[in-house]
């Protein structure tokens, strides 16, 4: 098979990104170009992202990093054979963004190739992909069953791939998902945006059975996650430890709680947060006699879960990985990969912004 030049480009969230793949036979992968702006900056002030900044961010950093992206595509000399671009889920402005600008570009100067909408979710969902291990591997064939753990600021996901284009959604969070607990309890304890770096940080120091906050679902027999329980329950945590009658999870720089003590909170809460992930993964994996697992989405840069997920869920038949953090993050070298298989699937989304699009 010759070579395929696949364009991508993500604006579903904070980030603005664009790449080009080179992909051959069997999804072996040359990132030749691949640069993401992040706006994590400019939403930290307020503790969270706000959409309409969102659109006016990606709106300036496109036309800059596409003049960088056509440079690379000029001196390569390369035709494109497909543009690929986030339709959903995400927040419907910034989403727009990127596929105004893509289907623009598409007009006038690649007006021949297929412009293809893809999911955000199986971007992450075949970010694995670009794991070195999986560039090495001749045939990946013997790594299904996989099992799929997305955890980000926007979605906990549990799946199953049985091939790649073929997997089944096992279970989802039911409220929030588990970055956005992480960024919630981080402002709680007056941690800057993100906080799940934050609380990763300081729970190294703190022990992780100092607070018994609960881990939701736990047992229960599906795959689904909760996290506005444990949530509320550090919010109760903390007031009581501070006499605050605050309802809310807004920033608590009076707060002021002792650094010992906001370490033993980050910990429990990072340990509860994790149990059930960790718990049902394992359970997904006896279920259906995974040969891997793969763990994606912002939440997996954290190396507590890493060890968890290890430990727990891997074993001689069962292998797990995380793929490299720049591809964990969202990024769009995950999207073109993404566009390139519903390419090959002759499938695709609707060139339409669709902000609670799911698996
Ligand atoms: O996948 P991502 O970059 O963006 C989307 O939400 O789609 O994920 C961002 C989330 C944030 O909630 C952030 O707090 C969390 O990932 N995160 C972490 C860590 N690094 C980022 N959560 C826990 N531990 C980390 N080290
Ligand atoms: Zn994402």
């Amino acid at each position: 098979m010759q070579p395929k030049y696949v364009l991508g480009c993500e604006t579903s969230c904070d980030e603005t990104s664009l790449a080009l793949l080179e992909i051959r036979e069997g999804y072996k992968v040359n990132v030749l170009f691949h640069k993401t702006a992040s706006q994590v900056a400019v939403h930290a002030p307020f503790g969270g992202v706000v959409p309409n900044l969102a659109k006016r961010e990606h709106q300036k950093n496109l036309p800059i990093l596409w003049d960088l992206l056509d440079a690379q595509i000029k001196e390569m000399d390369i035709s494109p054979d497909y543009m690929c671009v986030t339709v959903g889920p995400g927040l419907e402005p910034a989403l727009w963004q990127g596929i105004s600008f893509f289907s623009d570009i598409h007009k006038k100067r690649y007006p021949d190739i297929p412009l293809i909408g893809v999911n955000h979710l199986e971007g992450h969902l075949y970010s694995f992909l670009l794991h070195p291990f999986f560039q090495g591997k001749e045939d990946i064939k013997d790594m299904f069953p996989m099992i799929s753990l997305l955890v980000s600021g926007g979605h906990t996901m549990l799946g199953v791939l049985f091939d790649i284009g073929s997997y089944t959604l096992l279970g989802e969070t039911k409220d929030d998902a588990v970055g956005e607990s992480f960024d919630k309890v981080a402002r709680l304890l007056s941690l800057p945006y993100p906080g799940g770096p934050e609380i990763e940080a300081i729970a190294s120091q703190g022990d992780i059975n100092a607070y018994p906050f609960p881990s939701p679902l736990i047992h229960g027999d599906d795959f689904d996650f909760s996290y506005s329980g444990l949530k509320t329950a550090v919010l109760y945590q903390v007031r009581t430890l501070t006499d605050d009658s605050s309802q809310s999870f807004s920033p608590s720089s009076q707060r002021n709680l002792p650094k010992e003590v906001c370490a033993d909170i980050a910990a429990s809460f990072q340990y509860r947060a994790f149990l059930p992930l960790v718990t049902k993964t394992k359970k997904a994996v006896s279920m259906y006699k995974a040969k891997s697992v793969v763990v994606s989405g912002g939440v997996s840069a954290n190396s507590f879960l890493k060890k968890l997920c290890e430990e727990e869920c891997g074993s001689d038949d069962t292998s797990v990985f995380f793929p490299p953090f720049e591809y964990c993050q969202d990024n769009a070298a995950m999207i073109a990969l993404s566009g390139y298989i519903e390419a090959e699937h002759n499938r695709g989304y609707p060139l339409q912004a669709n902000g609670i699009l799911g698996l």
